[in-house]
């Protein structure tokens, strides 16, 4: 057995509580910060304004108590929370602070998807760590600027797990919840699923793949049919070697017999016809990363908008040699990706997002509104990148 584990977590040990919302309500979170330092909640994902937003400017004192009002208004989507003090976000989120907040709405009661939630259901939040010989997770002595990896995968704050199902269609609502690792997604016998949504709702229909990769920050909400297999038999997610989740197939007759063809009237964005009003310029690794060649000041707004005027941005992932990768997301928005080095998109990634996984040498159009008004921030979901300074703040003006 050995030592147990020190951990972070809402409510408890390790994680936090899935927090389920439904659109229109209005929503009172009492929080109370009993670390021994500063952080903040911050609603990934979450249209709000800035001051429900929970970013760098909406910390909690240690010891301190907060209350955090607001109104869900965004389609039915697996969003998240975690903490987001400047210089502690990383360490804090390593060490157990994240849980899943979901939305629902009308149309997401009436779908005929599996909604039972821990039945056919499940929010999947990935994360790999490290322990050392003590069994604890040592942030500080394994900390890298250039993202944290660890050796050894949690799914939902365990190891290797699995799930008897019962029914022909399971939901995995997978959340990359790591500091720094991407994972691609497959069924170990490379069966398809259907991938029935982006970062921030419901793709118009579901799309058929056999992997899905995940940047940190990063969440899609698959559905396997487990229709094919026979009962007792077991499938299982995977990221390359490594186990995610394996599904023992005690019976798969329950729950619905097909899948929607149609999941939400998403409008059809284009690539034409979209001029460019903000460039982004992504650079650089390590202490030296950059966001248009600055790096993070809490005292400077960097960029300023007028609400509720589109905009489009160009983001583009300057190469370097060591080929990093930038997970770019924006908060209080939810925005669409237009296209990618000019070219059409996947369809997989046309629903509304809030992270893009920028690559080397590529640049990503995208389309966003910002309906909020305040100072939100605008970083790569690489934590270490974050801490390091790849992070900006536009202000939303009325
Ligand atoms: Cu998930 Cu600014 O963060
Ligand atoms: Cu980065």
């Amino acid at each position: 057995m050995g030592k147990k584990t020190k951990t972070y977590g809402y409510n408890g040990p390790f994680l936090g509580p899935t927090i389920r919302v439904e659109r229109g309500q209005n929503i009172h979170i009492h929080t109370q910060n009993r670390l021994k330092q500063a952080t903040s909640f911050h609603w990934h994902g979450a249209i709000l304004d800035d001051s429900s937003d929970g970013g760098p400017h909406q910390t909690v004192a240690a010891g301190q108590n907060k209350l955090i009002s607001f109104k869900v208004n965004q389609p039915a989507a697996t969003l998240w929370y975690h903490p987001h003090a400047v210089g502690s976000t990383a360490s804090q989120v390593y060490n157990g602070l994240a849980g899943f907040l979901l939305v629902d709405d009308q149309n997401s009661r009436q779908l005929k998807l599996p909604r039972n939630y821990g039945k056919d259901d499940f929010p999947i939040v990935v994360q790999d760590r490290s322990f050392d010989k003590n069994n604890q997770l040592d942030y500080k002595k394994i900390v890298s600027s250039n993202g944290t990896l660890g050796n050894t995968l949690l799914i939902n704050g365990t190891q290797n797990p699995y799930i008897e199902t019962t029914t022909k269609y399971v939901r995995l609502r997978l959340l990359n919840g790591s500091n720094a690792r991407e994972y691609t997604f497959k069924l170990d016998d490379r069966s398809s699923f259907y991938q029935i949504s982006t970062d921030g709702g419901f793709l118009k229909k579901p799309v058929q793949e056999n992997k899905i990769t995940l940047a940190p920050g990063e969440r899609a909400e698959i559905v396997v049919d487990l229709g094919h297999y026979s009962q007792g038999s077991q499938v299982k997610l995977k990221s390359a070697d490594s186990n995610i989740l394996t599904m023992k197939v005690k019976n798969n007759h329950d729950g619905e017999t097909k899948l929607p063809r149609q999941l939400t009237n998403l409008q059809t964005v284009t690539k034409s016809g979209q001029k460019v009003t903000q460039n982004i310029a992504l650079s650089d690794m390590g202490h030296m990363v950059s966001i248009n060649n600055r790096q993070f000041s809490m005292n400077r707004i960097d960029l300023k908008v007028k609400q509720n005027t589109t905009q489009v941005w160009k983001i583009r992932n300057k190469n370097n040699m060591m080929g990093e990768i930038h997970p770019f997301h924006i908060h209080g928005v939810q925005f669409r990706l237009l296209s990618i080095n000019n070219n059409a998109s996947p369809s997989n990634m046309h629903g509304w997002k809030d992270t893009i996984m920028t690559r080397p040498g590529n640049q990503y159009k995208i389309l966003i509104k910002f309906t909020q008004t305040g100072v939100f921030m605008y970083h790569c979901h690489n934590l270490e990148h974050e801490e390091a300074g790849m992070m900006g703040q536009i202000r939303v003006v009325p």
